[in-house]
């Protein structure tokens, strides 16, 4: 069921009370439109800007049935999302999302006969400006029948996905008036909660259309073609004031990406080239949530600021990054780094913000940004990258400078800040090498939420995340030795056991591995042919070469080795044996410290359900080895973290199995191009890389991953999607998780972490991404 379908059937049902009240509040305003004064004053005036030269605008760029357009210039920049009706009772929607102020509308479309087709006139997008302020976009809507207007937002962006992902909550606060309405033209108008902040969202029939009051009772506005059988253009016009904030500045693709010259390495100057000329559509994407201060986590749902997303994104595309990039993503998550050190998650502006600020007691802040401090897995974020960055020749260079940079948005220097991070870190991780126990692990701070897999479900209840207490337990105390040696006088760099990895190691074995296979197939209603041979990847014709019928054994005894997704809690200290990829940060942020991570990593890259493959993509958890029933279901490909694809974990896990194997100078990917860590030791290849069993194990669950990740090509670049199982054509299918999921989380079609894939080469066939997949030669 979709969001529009619930909305559908909310309406037919009996109505939650505040979208009841608030509809019944909407049909009133509708029909006693405020006539007062509004001066909107589009008369689209030139803009006050000497440049107005577009420098985005495209689309349509299609992903689990809705559209997307963008469109940016010095005066506005914003993200358009249409998605048409599919039956005669299925409303269309329509959404403009801006980052500035995290500003946005939502209109449903409620068919009046026939399914209602919505589409943007090809090029019409452009920004306005014009009294008091007012900037926004407009644009040409074409839609191929006659519609009642349905619920209406304006506001936030987080206010839109309240209702969008919440069934239909809408906060009494967020309602607005139909501030003026003739035959041709309506305009709905919302003042802000704070300030004198007014925005506006207008339909002018442009041609065959007439704005009119609907007939039923109670009348609403709605939109009726003249001649039935041409389509309707209309032209919508969303603008606001919000003055007191700048625009962020957006990056051209030159400022982005760093320049390549005779000094760079092959494999980074055959990327580079690739992102240039052969992904400039993927690329202007990209663009689009990149700012010179900060980059946007993903469009349309998250156009803000969220630590993880950037500092993990930057993890991944530091060697095509240029140094203005990197310091905008660094400095943006320093500048907002908290009293205690901690590091933000999340910021809200706008007029969400003063929604928060007003439920915190606090209405006199207005609009000023809220910062949420939740998750304690993004504290150990930042070290890891700024040690890498401060690695490189031009990190090395600016260090100084950018450390001595001052805040502007709390108080301190960059300097302080990091420092302050860097001594929480020291302080959460002090107590566990001294006593390997549960008790001296990391909880998460905010349960049930506190790392990506955020969904409360997702960690399967657990309050010890794994990728908080394995790989950045050690990760982020490793790379204070390069950021501020001075705080880290024992820096080893070499990964000591002074992690809780082993207090989440699970060992199955082979009987109880089949058994439970057994069972989950029956469970998730998959086909036992899924077992044997490639399984799950059996599908897109033959694998590539060099790999064979996955072995689970490795390791020698028969058994395998998971780490579980996360352990209860202090009391209830059982693991919750959840298969799961963030195995992906040990390999990525280099802190391997037993061939057991490396044998558990080939284990969990085999086909789905034996592992996390699936022929469009690896899904980040699975339930298969967990005899606890009730998993199935709270993992199941309807869950949000559950048996699902991110794309951001194909690509850490891609790049993590390349930063392994590089160790063993079996590697042709971007981060050879960036320098390795000072110390000698870390410059010698492992002792695991003589295990040449391993090392080919390693090879050949690579290969399975990007078997696996280039099904998934079609929607690389998006957020999260549901591999279904097609039982007439034996494979699995790109599902759309918003239109299957009951809590109707749908997938960003931009998603900033994804694009991690810009900067990574295919070692199947050492051709960049950003060049596209080719299929490998096959041998099989
Ligand atoms: C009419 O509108 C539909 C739905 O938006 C669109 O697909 C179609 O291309 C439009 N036709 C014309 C002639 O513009
Ligand atoms: C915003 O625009 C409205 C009219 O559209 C105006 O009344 C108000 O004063 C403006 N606010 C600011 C901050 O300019
Ligand atoms: C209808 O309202 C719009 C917006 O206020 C105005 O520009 C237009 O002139 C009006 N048209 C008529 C026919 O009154
Ligand atoms: C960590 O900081 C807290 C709060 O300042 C303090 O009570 C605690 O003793 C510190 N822990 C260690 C191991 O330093
Ligand atoms: C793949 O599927 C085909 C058709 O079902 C089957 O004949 C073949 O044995 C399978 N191959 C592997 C390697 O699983
Ligand atoms: C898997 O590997 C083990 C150990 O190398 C070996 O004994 C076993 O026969 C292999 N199993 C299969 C199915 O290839
Ligand atoms: C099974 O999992 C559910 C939900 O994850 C949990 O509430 C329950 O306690 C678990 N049961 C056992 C026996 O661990
Ligand atoms: C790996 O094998 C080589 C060649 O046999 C040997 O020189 C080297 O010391 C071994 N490395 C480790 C870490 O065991
Ligand atoms: C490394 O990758 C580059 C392009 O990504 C390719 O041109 C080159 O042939 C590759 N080298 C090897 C040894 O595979």
């Amino acid at each position: 069921m979709s969001a529009n379908d619930k909305l559908q059937s909310q309406r037919d049902d009996p109505p939650s009370p505040i979208v009841g009240e608030n509809l019944a509040r909407i049909v009133l305003s509708l029909i006693f439109p405020v006539l007062s004064a509004i001066g909107l004053g589009l008369s689209f005036l030139p803009s006050p800007y000497e440049n107005k030269s577009p420098n985005l605008a495209f689309g349509p760029v299609n992903f689990a049935g809705h559209s997307n357009w963008v469109f940016r210039d010095d005066v506005a920049a914003a993200q358009v999302v249409l998605s048409s009706g599919h039956s005669s009772t299925e409303p269309a929607r329509f959404i403009t999302a801006f980052p500035h102020g995290n500003t946005g509308t939502l209109a449903y479309f409620r068919p009046v006969n026939n399914p209602l087709g919505v589409t943007l006139a090809s090029g019409s997008l452009s920004s306005v400006s014009g009294e008091h302020g007012q900037v926004g976009i407009t644009g040409v809507l074409e839609a191929s029948g006659d519609f009642d207007f349905g619920v209406t937002i304006l506001g936030s962006v987080r206010a839109v996905r309240d209702y969008v992902e919440g069934g239909g909550v809408l906060h009494p606060e967020f309602e607005h008036s139909v501030a003026e309405r003739n035959d041709s033209s309506v305009t709905f108008r919302r003042s802000w909660l704070h300030g004198d902040v007014v925005q506006y969202l207008r339909f002018d029939a442009e041609a065959n259309a007439a704005i009119r009051l609907s007939t039923s009772w109670p009348p609403v506005v709605g939109v009726t073609r003249l001649q039935s059988a041409r389509n309707a253009t209309l032209r919508f016009t969303t603008t606001f004031n919000f003055t007191s904030s700048t625009a962020p500045r957006g990056l051209s693709p030159a400022e982005l990406f760093v320049k390549s010259d005779a000094s760079t390495p092959a494999v980074l100057a055959s990327v580079l080239k690739a992102i240039k000329y052969k992904a400039h559509d993927v690329t202007q994407q990209l663009v689009f949530l990149s700012y010179s201060d900060l980059f946007l986590a993903g469009g349309w749902r998250f156009l803000t600021y969220f630590g993880r997303d950037t500092l993990i994104t930057l993890k991944l595309l530091l060697p095509v990054l240029s140094p203005e990039a990197t310091e905008g993503i660094l400095a943006a998550v320093i500048q907002r780094i908290g009293p205690n050190g901690e590091i933000c998650h999340e910021e809200t502006v706008g007029d969400y913000a003063s929604f928060l600020n007003i439920r915190n007691g606090k209405p006199e802040l207005g609009t000023t940004p809220v910062y949420d401090y939740a998750m304690v897995d993004t504290d150990f974020l930042l070290l890891p990258v700024l040690a890498d960055y401060f690695l490189t020749s031009a990190g090395k260079a600016r260090k100084a400078a950018f450390l001595a940079r001052k805040s502007t948005l709390v108080p301190g220097s960059f300097e302080e800040l990091v420092r302050r991070n860097a001594k929480r870190v020291l302080n959460l991780t002090a107590s566990f090498p001294h006593d390997h126990s549960v008790d001296n692990l990391i909880p998460i701070r905010a349960y049930p939420v506190g790392n990506w897999r955020d969904s409360h479900a997702g960690l399967g209840w657990g309050h010890y995340p794994f990728d908080l207490n394995c790989p950045l337990f050690l990760a982020a105390p490793l790379a204070i030795g390069d950021v501020l040696p001075d705080l880290y006088q024992q820096n080893t760099r070499r990964p000591s056991q002074s992690n809780g990895c082993d207090l989440f190691q699970v060992t199955v074995t082979p009987e109880a591995a089949e058994a439970s296979l057994a069972q989950y197939i029956e469970r998730a209603n998959l086909p036992s042919s899924l077992l044997y041979g490639a399984g799950s990847l059996n599908s897109t014709g033959t694998p590539s070469a060099g790999w064979s019928a996955p072995n689970q054994t490795i390791g020698g005894d028969g058994t395998s080795t998971i780490y579980a997704l996360s352990i209860v809690d202090a009391d209830d200290r059982s693991t919750v044996n959840v298969l799961n990829s963030d195995i992906a940060y040990t390999l990525a942020y280099d802190t391997v410290s037993s061939p057991t991570e490396l044998r558990a990593t080939v284990e969990a890259l085999q086909p789905y359900p034996r592992g996390l493959l699936t022929n469009v993509g690896m899904v980040v958890a699975s339930a298969a080895y967990d005899t606890n029933a009730t998993r199935t279901k709270e993992f199941s490909n309807l869950a949000y973290h559950g048996a699902v694809a991110w794309s951001w974990q194909q690509a850490l896990m891609a790049a993590g199995l390349s930063k392994q194997l590089s160790k063993c100078g079996l590697s042709n990917n971007t981060e050879t191009a960036l320098p390795p860590p000072p110390l000698e030791l870390d410059q010698l290849p492992p002792a695991w890389c003589n295990d040449t069993q391993l090392v080919e194990s390693l090879q050949q669950a690579q290969t399975r991953l990007w078997d696996s990740i280039a099904g998934s090509e079609s929607v690389l670049y998006t957020e999260v999607w549901s591999p279904v199982f097609n039982a007439a054509k034996g494979k699995f299918d790109i599902g759309d998780l918003g239109a299957i999921s009951p809590d109707g989380t749908e997938g960003d079609a931009f998603q900033l972490w994804s694009y991690a894939f810009l900067g990574l080469v295919d070692p199947r066939t050492s051709r960049p991404v950003a060049a596209s997949f080719v299929r490998p030669s096959s041998t099989l």
